[in-house]
């Protein structure tokens, strides 16, 4: 518990002394992770301009009825590449963007109508394009720009990729899907790092851990029921926890890209990640979100 009052106690003196107040954008604001970080944040930074994206209006009214009248709502679909071009023009100021869009599906290969599997769409490719439609505001932030992925920083491994099919239209699974996404994630955060005109922003890959949210509703029952149980039991951590934790993770990353764990500490696996992979991996993400 030292680790989560220091956390907290830390994100409360940074947000507090932040001036002027951050403009802050959580995609996946309406539940779980995002919705935890973006309360976390008003919390600490009253004054702090607030954004939240997703397509559940309802959910989206009890977040701004906390966060107050600095705060708004743009809906959209973050699994399309055509509607996140659209609401990004909506955007005309951000300091931290917060990507925590994502889903828990046992489905296969599921098309959007843009024919981008819909998983990799919110956990990979749309985050992605999130960041490169931002990236201009993001340059211009006064405390400089901060970007933070909530995926999965621990797990990945260029070894495990299918470099013949990045993706995975011909091959796809759930675990190819999982090692892609979080993969490429760490890739991308070195390659938006490299690039001298992003040096004033700072890139992090987290991995929450388990925590307690409504990701697990969409399953089928067998899988959702247990599920539930478990967490019932109080197996995982709390949203509100894990959101200093994340928040925490995001301002420790002083300069370039990190990857953070579920105490938003320093991962200490090394990433066997070299120049050729994040070629590859630029190019072919330009390519898909470019649809
Ligand atoms: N919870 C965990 O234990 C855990 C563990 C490891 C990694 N993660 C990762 O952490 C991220 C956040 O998870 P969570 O537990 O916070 O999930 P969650 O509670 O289910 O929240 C998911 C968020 O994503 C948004 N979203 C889903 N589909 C969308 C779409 N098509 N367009 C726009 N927004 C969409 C939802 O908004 P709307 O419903 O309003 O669209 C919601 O705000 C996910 O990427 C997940 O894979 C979670």
């Amino acid at each position: 518990m030292a680790a989560l009052r220091n956390a907290a106690a830390s994100n409360a003196q940074i947000l507090a002394a932040l001036t002027p107040p951050p403009n802050v954008v959580v995609v996946g604001g309406t539940a779980g992770i995002g919705r935890a970080i973006a309360l976390s944040i008003g919390k600490y930074s009253p004054s702090a301009n607030i954004t939240i994206i997703g397509r559940n209006q309802s959910a989206a009214d009890s977040v701004l009825a906390t966060l107050g009248s600095r705060s708004k709502f743009l809906a959209a679909d973050a699994s399309l590449m055509s509607e996140i071009r659209n609401v990004t023009k909506k955007i005309d100021a951000v300091d931290i963007l917060v990507l925590t869009q994502g889903i828990l599906t046992m489905n296969g290969r599921t098309p959007t109508k843009e024919d981008i599997d819909t998983k990799l769409a919110l956990h990979f490719y749309g985050r992605m394009l999130f960041v490169q439609e931002l990236l201009p505001l993001l340059r211009q932030s006064p405390s400089g720009g901060k970007v933070l992925f909530v995926l999965d920083s621990v797990n990945g491994n260029p070894s495990k990729v299918n470099w013949d099919d990045m993706a995975l239209e011909k091959t796809y699974s759930l675990m190819g899907a999982a090692m892609h996404a979080t993969t490429f994630t760490d890739v991308m955060i070195q390659y938006f790092a490299s690039k001298r005109e992003n040096e004033n922003i700072t890139f992090t890959h987290a991995y929450p851990g388990a925590v307690r949210t409504t990701i697990a509703d969409s399953l089928p029952f067998y899988l959702r029921i247990p599920a539930k149980a478990v967490m019932a039991l109080g197996v995982g951590t709390a949203p509100e926890d894990c959101a200093e934790y994340m928040v925490h993770g995001l301002f420790e990353t002083k300069k370039g890209f990190r990857y953070v764990d579920n105490k938003g500490e320093p991962v200490t696996k090394a990433k066997q990640i070299d120049s050729d992979m994040i070629n590859k991996v630029s190019e072919h993400t330009s390519q898909i979100i470019s649809c």
